[in-house]
């Protein structure tokens, strides 16, 4: 079984984290590499790798922000970043096609949410596609119905998870 680990992002992951949004997102919706750049500058403590078979195979990232839902002026605007808000921003989570179903998305959920909650935010944000809602709603997400975003041109739902939770769903024991 392929191991992997997560770790904070570095700038030297730039490359890696650009191929990996490009294979897993069409290409309207996938942040292109000089908006991961400044995300990287502007909140790698919010920026999560999984490595496997030395590279990056999957990540995770968001800004901070005060706002309870995500407005699409955020995935392009870093500036909007507050690094003492209260919610925790997911503006993509991806896994390369040959990784995915092992459990590494999950485990970079968990790894978000744990890091949310040791920093005292109030909790987390994110828009996701209508089959994925069961997938966040496993985390304890809960679904607040259609949202205002048109990022990429499709339809969204607004997911919260407030903290603190209680525990980590996969985490129990
Ligand atoms: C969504 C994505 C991140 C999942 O990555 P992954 O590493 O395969 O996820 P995990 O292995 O941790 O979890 C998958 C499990 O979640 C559960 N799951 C998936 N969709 C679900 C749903 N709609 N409802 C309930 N559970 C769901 C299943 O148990 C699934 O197991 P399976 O893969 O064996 O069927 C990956 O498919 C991806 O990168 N897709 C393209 C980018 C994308 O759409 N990202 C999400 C929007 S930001």
């Amino acid at each position: 079984m392929t191991q992997w680990k997560i770790r904070e992002v570095r700038p030297d992951d730039l490359e890696a984290a650009a191929r990996v949004e490009r294979l897993c997102f069409p290409a309207a919706e996938a942040a292109g590499k000089e908006a991961l750049r400044a995300r990287i500058q502007a909140f790698p403590g919010s920026f999560f790798v999984a490595e496997a078979d030395g590279a990056v195979v999957g990540m995770i990232n968001g800004a901070v922000t005060d706002e309870p839902a995500i407005r699409d002026e955020m995935f392009a605007d870093v500036s909007l970043h507050r690094p003492d808000g209260a919610y925790q921003s997911i503006f993509g989570l991806d896994v390369l096609p040959e990784y995915q179903h092992r459990g590494i998305a999950s485990a970079l959920m968990r790894h978000m949410i744990r890091d949310a909650k040791e920093k005292g935010r109030k909790g987390l944000i994110l828009t996701c596609k209508e089959r994925l809602i069961g997938f966040y709603e496993s985390f304890g997400y809960r679904n607040l119905g259609r949202s205002r975003s048109e990022h990429g041109g499709a339809v969204w739902y607004d997911m919260l998870l407030e903290l603190p939770a209680e525990v980590i769903p996969g985490e129990e024991s």
